[in-house]
């Protein structure tokens, strides 16, 4: 934690392998500035390459998960800055992290907060949880996947509809709708998402690599491409320990000793 200006990084859970950071910017209820996402990039960097964690919980506070991209940093750029920085491009390592990541969704996730939330593997909400994409309101338009990972969770009307009134839905509609797996009372949030991220931890990491690796090509690829992946990727579990490891304790009525390899 003590090299970072914006977030909390610890690692939780009883073997200590769940990746922890909490975004921690509550002046500006978590928007996120370039500093903080640099700071982000780093803090998933570091648990993607720490061979102990096997999953990562993002959240922030009970007010806001991110009021979305930072406004005030936001207004005096002009389109070549946007441009020649590709504006939004550095947040992508969220997305592209090889471990499954979890979203702890408490409050506000606007704009580029629910963005950030819709890169991540699954969202977990806390019952007061806001999901909007309210840069209409601002003149602008979603720039880091809310016209795209919207649409491929909740559909064309529902994510019209957010995108083109910026009103926000509440954590109930967006379980209804598909987008966040399940919601809890705002106080068991986090340690859900974190019992949740020990149970994704036991299993091999390889294994759970490729499982995610696989499950994502499904938003780019064609279904027989996909299920070509798929296969394929399936016939490779067959080179690695874990599998021979997962089966035979299987069949041996024991748990299995996964080596993540
Ligand atoms: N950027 C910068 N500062 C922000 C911010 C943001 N996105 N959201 C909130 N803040 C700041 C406020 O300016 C305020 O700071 P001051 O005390 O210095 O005035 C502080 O956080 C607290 O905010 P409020 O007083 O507004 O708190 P509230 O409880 O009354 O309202 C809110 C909460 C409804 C979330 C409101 O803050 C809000 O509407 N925020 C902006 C949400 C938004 O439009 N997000 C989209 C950004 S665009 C984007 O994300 C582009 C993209 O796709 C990449």
């Amino acid at each position: 934690t003590g090299q970072y200006q914006n977030l909390i990084v610890d690692k939780k859970g009883q073997n200590q392998n769940v990746g922890f950071i909490q975004l921690n910017r509550p002046k500006a209820l978590n928007a996120l500035c370039d500093e903080l996402m640099v700071e982000l990039t780093q803090a998933v960097t570091d648990f993607e390459n720490d061979g102990n964690v096997g999953c990562i919980v993002i959240t922030g506070s009970e007010k806001a998960f991110a009021a979305g991209a930072d406004i005030k940093e936001m207004q005096k750029r002009d389109f070549s800055q946007a441009y020649d920085e590709n504006f939004t491009a550095a947040w992508t390592k969220v997305a592209e992290c090889k471990k499954p990541i979890i979203a702890a969704v408490n409050g506000y996730a606007l704009g580029g907060g629910n963005e950030l939330a819709m890169m991540c593997d699954i969202i977990y909400a806390g019952e007061k949880a806001k999901f909007g994409q309210p840069e209409i309101k601002l003149g602008t338009i979603p720039g880091a996947g809310g016209t795209q990972r919207l649409t491929q969770s909740i559909g064309k009307s529902k994510a019209m509809e957010m995108v083109l009134t910026g009103n926000p839905i509440n954590a109930e509609d967006a379980e209804k709708a598909g987008l966040v797996s399940k919601v809890f009372p705002v106080e068991q949030l986090v340690d859900e998402a974190i019992k949740l991220g020990e149970t994704i931890s036991a299993q091999s990491k390889l294994v759970s690599a490729m499982c995610k690796e696989a499950v994502s090509a499904s938003f780019e690829m064609s279904l027989r491409e996909g299920l070509h992946f798929e296969k394929r990727t399936f016939h490779a579990t067959f080179a690695t320990h874990d599998r021979m490891a997962g089966m035979t304790a299987f069949i041996e009525k024991r748990p299995a000793d996964f080596k993540d390899k």
